[in-house]
């Protein structure tokens, strides 16, 4: 299964300045168009509560699949097909069952407890990391906590005026 993990990071590597801060409050809109059109193609989007809760509601076209240790009812957007199911189960349990019914590649979307766990377990096979020119004095680190990933470079791409987009796999 191919596991993306999809992140905008500032230059020193952080993914928000303070928790509940969205992503759009500092990051491009080239990179916005990226994170649609790469999520509309893979389909499936696997993130946590807190991010979601940055979001808050179904994205078009897409399924998202919200990690929390709460029960919550399926949201269903009718006219653009978003789906967003909540799940308490742990990373390689929901994999698994993805790839029962089916599912071929998802898209990990953050935050850092999410990147960090999937790092940590050996599950992402890709990266894209759109570095953004911005440092942040303060804030959350893309992920910690896990051994040390060899990545092997793909490509890069400059997006817009000063956005570079990184694309890594993750080496066996
Ligand atoms: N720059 C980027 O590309 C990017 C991408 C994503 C997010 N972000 C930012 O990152 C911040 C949020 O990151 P975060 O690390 O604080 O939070 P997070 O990873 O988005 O969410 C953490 C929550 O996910 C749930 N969770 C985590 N692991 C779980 C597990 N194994 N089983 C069940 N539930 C689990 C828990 O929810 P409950 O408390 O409900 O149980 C936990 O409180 C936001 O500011 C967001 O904007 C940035």
């Amino acid at each position: 299964m191919n596991v993306i993990l999809l992140a905008a990071i500032s230059a020193n590597g952080k993914i928000a300045e303070h928790e509940g801060q969205t992503s759009l409050d500092w990051t491009s809109k080239e990179d916005l168009h990226f994170f649609v059109e790469k999520t509309k193609e893979i389909g499936v989007l696997i993130m946590g509560r807190k991010t979601f809760d940055t979001i808050g509601k179904p994205l078009k076209g897409r399924r998202v699949i919200v990690m929390t240790k709460e029960e919550r009812e399926v949201m269903e957007e009718n006219e653009g097909g978003g789906k967003v199911e909540f799940t308490n189960e742990q990373p390689r349990e929901l994999l698994e069952r993805l790839q029962k019914e089916g599912i071929e590649s998802v898209v990990i979307a953050g935050g850092s407890s999410i990147y960090s766990q999937f790092l940590r377990v050996g599950l992402i096979t890709e990266l894209y990391l759109t570095v953004e020119p911005v440092l942040f004095g303060d804030g959350i680190p893309l992920a910690t906590g896990f051994e040390r990933i060899n990545l092997s470079f793909v490509d890069s791409t400059l997006l817009g005026d000063g956005s570079v987009l990184l694309h890594f796999l993750c080496q066996k």
